[in-house]
């Protein structure tokens, strides 16, 4: 048996970790990364086998609520031999050693029988929907969402997002709303905020998420809005299943569905975030 170590991520690690995202097919690029280890750098963690780098995982602090995994990726050669396995339990431990309550995550097919193996148990599924470049399919024009900068979307967006998500990611949010190349959007123009949503560049695909709204009307003119902004790329999105009209917004405007994850907790729990209002997630790696 190969010896096993688990250790905290450090910058020299970017080249590894952008290595097994890509190997793995993820949207993520080195901004994502850099984000995780500046804002949690002792949730970061690689996992070595035989003392050469084997996989990687993420435990973010979502306000001391929770914590968010993400990121398990193990080198193709190195996979069933536990290093999956070994990186969830540290970043769990992490998570009892912040004294974080809970751990959740979005699993991958093949990420969630480890996950279940160590007592985690599912909440609800999201759709990773995938959008072609065009332009949006509706016929009418501005239907009202308006395009903001960053300072205004974290003052507009942190207090307001809390409230429907169930906790205070206001950490994460500033750093996605803030990173060159995101862009937000509000509904209405002006006054009361009745919803938002941001898109940020992936490689290759602009990630659409968060996208909250507490109208339907709200929830269109945003989708409308962004998709508008990105008429020559390709977009995806993860949609909370429960949210029936969020699918079938999504499914309107020329997404189509690619593959599935779980929203997963440790200990078991019902879900915390209310899902009549959250269209997308911020992605899988920020939940
Ligand atoms: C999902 C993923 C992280 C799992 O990593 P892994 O290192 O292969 O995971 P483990 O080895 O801990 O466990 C996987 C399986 O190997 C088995 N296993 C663990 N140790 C073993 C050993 N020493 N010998 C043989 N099998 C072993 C486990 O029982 C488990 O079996 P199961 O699939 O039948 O339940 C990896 O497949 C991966 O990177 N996939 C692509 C990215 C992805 O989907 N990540 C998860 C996101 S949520």
């Amino acid at each position: 048996m190969p010896a096993s170590h688990t250790r905290l991520m450090t910058p020299a690690d970017l080249g590894f970790a952008m290595e097994l995202t890509r190997a793995a097919g993820w949207n993520q690029t080195e901004a994502d990364w850099r984000a995780h280890l500046a804002l949690d750098p002792a949730g970061c963690f690689v996992t070595e086998l035989d003392g050469r780098p084997a996989g990687t995982a993420v435990l973010a602090d979502y306000g001391g609520r929770f914590g968010w995994l993400a990121m398990v990726l193990v080198h193709p050669e190195h996979r069933r031999r536990g290093v999956g396995t070994a990186l969830a339990r540290a970043a769990r431990e992490h998570a009892r050693e912040r004294g974080l309550a809970q751990v959740r995550l979005d699993a991958s097919e093949a990420g969630r029988p480890v996950y279940l193996a160590l007592g985690f148990a599912d909440q609800y599924g999201l759709s990773r929907y995938r959008r072609p470049p065009s332009p949006p399919a509706a016929e009418n024009g501005d239907l009202g969402a308006r395009e903001v900068g960053a300072d205004e979307a974290v003052r507009a967006v942190l207090g307001w997002d809390a409230e429907r998500f169930g906790a205070d990611r206001g950490r994460v949010l500033r750093e996605l709303l803030e990173r060159p190349g995101s862009r937000t959007f509000r509904f209405p123009g002006t006054g009361a905020m009745s919803g938002y949503a941001v898109t940020r560049l992936g490689a290759p695909a602009v990630q659409l998420g968060p996208w909250l709204a507490d109208t339907a009307e709200a929830a269109e003119a945003l989708l409308h809005a962004a998709l508008a902004s990105v008429p020559d790329e390709e977009v995806i999105m993860d949609v909370p299943e429960p949210n029936a009209d969020a699918t079938a917004l999504a499914l309107r405007y020329g997404f189509a569905p690619e593959r599935r994850f779980a929203r997963m907790s440790w200990p078991a729990a019902p879900a915390a975030e209310d899902n009549r209002r959250i269209y997308a997630s911020s992605g899988a790696d920020r939940g």
